[in-house]
């Protein structure tokens, strides 16, 4: 096509593409070329501004490897994982919200119970709950892969004087679908922000803290991962997550309990614990499949 005009090359673009062999695909990246030819034209774009958003692009691939991803720290910032992640979301259950890079693959086993804690800095959580469908039915076999930042607000990958797998376990609940564990209370921190996606949000004023949370993905037998994470309802960051991650449903009550008999019976550190711990009860619904 020539005499190309501002307002004739978005169709021009998708003219070109006439022969994409994925119609998804076409339609996706028609549809980006849109957004972005829209986004030229309204803001009229300098090729200085350009040149700064390739530029930090460009400073993104020095700050990823395999422990980091520059690129997908950005899509949280934007909030586009967590856009993604509501708009596949189940319409029921408990509401999923965003994975972050600390899961991995693998964790220890924790019997129904267990101690994650071990004494470790920071204050002891107990939390206890329960996996049904939503009829109520328990889920039999479920499994809970937990992972959460330690005391000093640091996630085992970030610190080498954690054990790798710190904070990191997989939990089979109870036949009746209920479980507890013992861990340390999650504290808020900030993600990494020494990068381009780190002047992404000073340049607009924001800051980079995330609210202290437990990170769950709740594996049912034949039914698809929920990823989830739990937000204790006392937290000064909830109302500006760096990731745009809180849900209503996702923030509890973390109450402190001073009577070690109402502790649940199955917890390994019952006896030794020391009182006042924290402790939050999770009631999780797995969502019509
Ligand atoms: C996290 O929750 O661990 C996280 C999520 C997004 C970016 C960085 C960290
Ligand atoms: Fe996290």
């Amino acid at each position: 096509m020539r005499n190309l005009t501002p307002q004739t090359i978005t169709q021009a673009f998708a003219d070109y593409a006439k022969n994409a062999p994925s119609a998804r695909t076409r339609t996706l990246l028609v549809g980006l070329a849109d957004h972005l030819h829209r986004f030229v034209r309204e803001n009229r774009v300098t090729p200085a501004e350009w040149d700064a958003a390739i530029g930090a692009l460009t400073r993104a691939t020095a700050f990823t490897d395999d422990k980091r991803n520059e690129y997908i720290l950005f899509s949280d910032l934007l909030g586009v994982s967590s856009l993604i992640d509501m708009v596949n979301a189940a319409k029921s259950g408990t509401p999923s919200s965003v994975l972050g890079p600390f899961h991995i693959e693998g964790a220890p086993e924790l019997a129904n119970g267990g101690d994650l804690w071990r004494g470790q800095v920071g204050e002891p959580l107990v939390v206890s709950g329960r996996v049904t469908d939503e009829a109520g039915t328990p889920a039999k076999g479920c499994v809970l892969a937990l992972w959460q930042n330690a005391g000093n607000g640091l996630y085992a990958q970030q610190d080498k004087d954690q054990s790798p797998t710190n904070y990191h376990a997989r939990l089979t609940v109870a036949p009746d679908g209920t479980f507890a564990f013992s861990t340390v209370r999650p504290v808020s921190y900030t993600v990494p922000d020494d990068g381009p996606a780190g002047d992404m949000l000073r340049a607009l004023g924001r800051d980079a803290w995330r609210p202290a949370h437990l990170h769950m993905i709740i594996q049912a037998p034949g039914r698809a991962p929920l990823i989830t994470e739990f937000f204790p309802d006392d937290d000064t960051y909830l109302d500006r997550d760096a990731v745009f991650g809180v849900r209503a449903n996702l923030v509890l009550p973390f109450r402190r309990m001073s009577d070690r008999a109402a502790l649940p019976a199955i917890l390994a550190a019952r006896d030794t614990l020391p009182m006042p711990v924290w402790s939050a009860n999770l009631q999780l619904t797995l969502p019509n499949a």
